[in-house]
């Protein structure tokens, strides 16, 4: 067993993710089906009996929401809680409101699967003139940060890591080293970053990795942070990869 202990969850399916829309920054609701996943998700959190120390989640409400279920379910919600941009789902830019299925049958499934799950290639720029571009730069949610300089208008993956990743190793790592159990409540990409940082994966191994929405998975660390345990999802396994190879036939046109 490792010498820490990690869990993380993509919030459940969201609003946009059942219209099978390019979400990014868009503030999408949970769905119905999104709520259940966060409450059966409580379910397996208590059953494992984790008290947590501390949660950190975006400052998106499908994330937020799916944290507020679970400690509620799992009677924690005296926890702090820590919101950042940092944690937010990767933004994809111009793509962001388009059908996914759509998309895939007017530039191609594999440029789609490129957009979604590459390392280094970015979604084309949200311009000015995107319907969601004004809603997204002045929400008020901003305010903290990113500053102006560094709002994105599109992430990569890799985009998506460096942004991520000076909050995970100045905020987190010192938490789990000082013995805190963490809960992480985030988005398909933005957790994607964090796994393929902790596990080392290539690129190549990072574009085959698909997170299913609401269904919590354990990291063992050891001293060295280095996984001894590795995304182990509280669900069976049939569930789990179904789920995941449900998430990756969003990109297949219809
Ligand atoms: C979105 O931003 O559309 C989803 O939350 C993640 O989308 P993806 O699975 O297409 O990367």
């Amino acid at each position: 067993a490792g010498k820490y202990k990690l869990v993380m969850i993509r919030h459940g399916e969201s609003e946009w993710n059942k219209s099978n829309q390019f979400c990014g920054w868009y503030d999408a609701g949970l769905s119905e089906k999104g709520m259940k996943e966060a409450q059966s998700a409580s379910k397996a959190l208590k059953q494992a009996g984790f008290k947590f120390d501390v949660a950190h989640t975006s400052v998106l409400s499908r994330a937020i929401n799916t944290l507020d279920i679970i400690l509620k379910e799992i009677g924690q919600t005296d926890i702090p809680i820590c919101k950042t941009w940092r944690l937010n789902e990767r933004h994809y830019g111009g793509l962001t409101g388009l059908n996914k299925a759509e998309t895939a049958a007017k530039y191609g499934e594999k440029q789609v699967k490129i957009w979604r799950r590459s390392f280094a290639t970015p979604p084309p720029p949200m311009e000015k003139d995107h319907p969601y571009y004004d809603a997204i730069v002045n929400d008020e949610r901003y305010v903290n940060g990113p500053t102006k300089k560094e709002f994105p208008m599109f992430e990569s993956l890799k985009l998506t890591i460096d942004r991520t990743l000076p909050y995970w190793n100045d905020t987190i790592v010192p938490q789990i080293t000082e013995g805190k159990l963490i809960l992480i409540s985030a988005h398909g990409n933005s957790l994607r970053g964090i796994v393929k940082h902790l596990d080392n994966l290539s690129e190549d191994q990072i574009m085959a990795l698909n997170l299913p929405t609401g269904i919590p998975f354990i990291y063992e660390l050891d001293e060295c942070l280095k996984p001894v345990v590795s995304m182990k999802f509280l669900g069976d396994e049939d569930t789990v990869r179904k789920a995941m190879d449900a998430v990756a036939a969003q990109g297949k046109a219809k």
